[in-house]
């Protein structure tokens, strides 16, 4: 079990590369990723077709927004 500040709720973000939500959460708050190519670097989520960036930003503004609070 992880003590992450969320969980994992089974949703894909990028298709191509078959990357959940929870995985690319997961890696910007371990790694306190900023940016998209940080997040394609560590997770290869938005390595392909770049339909999934916008959500994968949202996903960092998601997750900085817990690490802020903290
Ligand atoms: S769905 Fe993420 S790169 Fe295509």
């Amino acid at each position: 079990m992880s003590n992450l500040p969320f969980e994992d709720d089974g949703q894909t973000i990028c298709y191509c590369m078959g990357v959940s939500a929870f995985e690319i959460k997961k890696a910007i708050y371990e790694k306190h990723l900023k940016t998209v190519p940080e997040v394609v670097e560590e997770t290869r989520a938005g390595g392909g077709c770049m339909s999934c960036h916008s959500q994968i930003e949202q996903l960092i503004d998601e997750v900085w927004s817990i690490i802020n609070k903290e």
